[in-house]
């Protein structure tokens, strides 16, 4: 199984502080946001990972993470995003590293208080389809929704005004080789983006989606309130527990 870690993206929802630098190398508490997601997916035993960047400062992602040696990686793989696609435009330029293996991809502002170990195991031993978690959340509006039938997910619905259930579709989604199929198949959402939730509803439609509840405290950290709330939870618990 292979990682990726999407960074790309103007992370305008944070300007200015993204009018100099790229919104992943900007600090969560201590770390550079970036360092968050690597080690969710080295974490859970997976080494071999693709960050995809994008913006002005991409160059400044092989100075910090050079070949991984702060995540007893060996070898980093980079590639760029240009503009703003979405995120399974991002996602598309994975395949050729993806090369048919299955994959656990982390957006780049997601921090998580533990591991996704048990989730990653269970998805190694899944024949096919994809798995995503889920987290109860106080403003389900502003994220992936699932709407349920009984245990079963059969649909997700994008930041819905009036949100079907109280939870998150984090950003940790897991894939078989297909996603990329899918992913061509895609037209851009109302926001101009090829959405990951339209790639999660073909899942669900096939009858392959599985889902997991996350453990312990989720953020993302791509606004002002956030990045700030994110910061305090890693100052006040850390993040990455094993
Ligand atoms: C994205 C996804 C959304 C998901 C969220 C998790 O939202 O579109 O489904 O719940 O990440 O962080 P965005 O950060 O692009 O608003």
């Amino acid at each position: 199984m292979k990682g990726v870690v999407l960074a790309g993206g103007l992370g305008s929802r944070l300007y200015p502080l993204t009018k100099v630098t790229n919104k992943h190398l900007l600090p969560v508490y201590n770390e550079p946001m970036i360092y968050y997601p690597i080690r969710i997916l080295v974490n859970a035993g997976i080494n071999e990972i693709l960050i995809v960047t994008g913006g002005n400062n991409a160059g400044d992602f092989l100075r910090l993470l050079e070949n991984g040696k702060d995540f007893g990686l060996k070898h980093i793989n980079y590639t760029y995003q240009q503009g703003e696609g979405g995120i399974a435009a991002a996602l598309s330029l994975a395949e050729h590293f993806a090369d048919q293996d299955k994959i656990v991809v982390v957006l780049g502002d997601n921090i998580i208080e533990n591991n996704i170990k048990a989730a990653v195991d269970k998805f190694r031993a899944q024949k096919e389809g994809a798995r995503i978690l889920l987290k109860e959340v106080t403003d389900p509006q502003r994220f992936g929704v699932p709407v349920f039938e009984g245990k079963k997910i059969i649909r997700i619905d994008e930041k819905p005004k009036q949100p079907a259930s109280n939870y998150a579709v984090i950003g940790i989604y897991m894939y078989d080789q297909r996603v990329f199929e899918f992913i061509k198949s895609l037209k851009p959402s109302q926001r101009g983006e090829l959405e990951i939730t339209d790639v999660n509803n073909f899942y669900i439609n096939e009858g392959k989606m599985e889902w997991d509840l996350l453990e312990g405290w989720w953020s993302d950290a791509g606004t002002f309130e956030s990045l700030y709330s994110a910061g305090q939870m890693v100052a006040k618990t850390g993040a990455n527990k094993l």
